[in-house]
């Protein structure tokens, strides 16, 4: 496994792999891989002949409050973890390399009518910097396949409508989120949570997942009323919920009662930890 750390390094490698006519994967992340990352990596090998997998924490998605410096950066475990999985390529460029002139970003990408929802309400900016750089990395790196994990729904969402907006030559690949015994979604946010915070966390997804049950069992449940019963759930578990919403899986604008597909999305602080998570429900009436 090689280690790029600039664009015609990669490039160079890249068109070695396209001279012998391997299939590209790409698997986009900001390091501190926990197992949810390697699954993608798993899922790219197994489709694909040459994995990339980008370590970089891009500044342009953090919000001027955000935790950019404290961001965890295991470069080293990371690299090990990858050469266990026989991943090809790691690209790791500096700041400079992928924003050269600066991080104010003059040409922007934005999904506006996805991206000002649900996270993007607390976090604005965050999905326009995350539209810039995976637009970069796709440029660079032209996969045939980029992989993104379930658990940044919305994310997944956004970079889905911006590929076939700007006909990006590629497929999306969406992986299932993995969790912890207690339920909890790996992210590498969790590293923040002591022990007893991770299982005071797990009401996130035992709440999500009461919360798809009750839509399965009842005819025409009252929607909003289930949001604000599991807001109360989460609360009384000591988080700070920012939203819980039973969303369209495609559009995420509030679901109705009569549909048949649902995304339930929810977004809580623990102490200075932001937690995200979301599962989806589908129902034959
Ligand atoms: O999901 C992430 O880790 C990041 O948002 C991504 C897609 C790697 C872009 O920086």
């Amino acid at each position: 496994m090689q280690i790029y750390r600039t664009i015609a390094e990669l490039q160079q490698a890249l068109f070695t792999a396209r001279q012998q006519n391997f299939s590209v994967a790409l698997v986009p992340t900001m390091g501190n891989l926990h197992e949810g990352h390697l699954a993608l990596v798993k899922q790219a090998k197994t489709d694909c002949d040459f994995v990339i997998t980008s370590i970089f924490v891009n500044p342009t998605q953090f919000g001027p409050n955000e935790d950019l410096n404290a961001y965890p950066r295991t470069f080293d475990e990371d690299i090990s973890a990858l050469h266990g999985l026989a991943c090809d390529a790691v690209f790791a460029p500096e700041v400079d390399e992928i924003y050269p002139d600066g991080l104010k970003l003059e040409t922007r990408v934005s999904v506006p009518s996805l991206a000002r929802l649900l996270c993007g309400t607390s976090r604005p900016g965050h999905f326009d910097g995350v539209c810039a750089v995976v637009s970069k990395l796709f440029n660079l790196c032209s996969p045939d396949k980029a992989y993104f994990g379930e658990k940044d729904y919305q994310q997944l969402c956004i970079i889905r409508r911006l590929v076939r907006d700007l006909n990006f030559p590629l497929e999306i690949i969406s992986v299932q989120t993995h969790r912890e015994a207690s339920g909890l979604a790996m992210s590498s946010r969790n590293n923040y949570l002591s022990e007893d915070q991770k299982q005071q966390a797990a009401v996130i997804f035992r709440t999500l997942e009461q919360s798809a049950e009750t839509l399965r069992e009842i005819q025409m449940p009252d929607l909003r009323s289930l949001e604000e019963i599991a807001l109360g759930k989460i609360q009384a578990a000591g988080l700070r919920p920012e939203y819980f919403a039973i969303c369209n899986p495609d559009t995420l604008q509030p679901a109705h009662s009569i549909d048949q597909h649902f995304r339930l999305l929810t977004a809580a602080r623990l102490g200075q930890t932001r937690l995200i998570d979301n599962i989806g429900v589908n129902i034959s009436k």
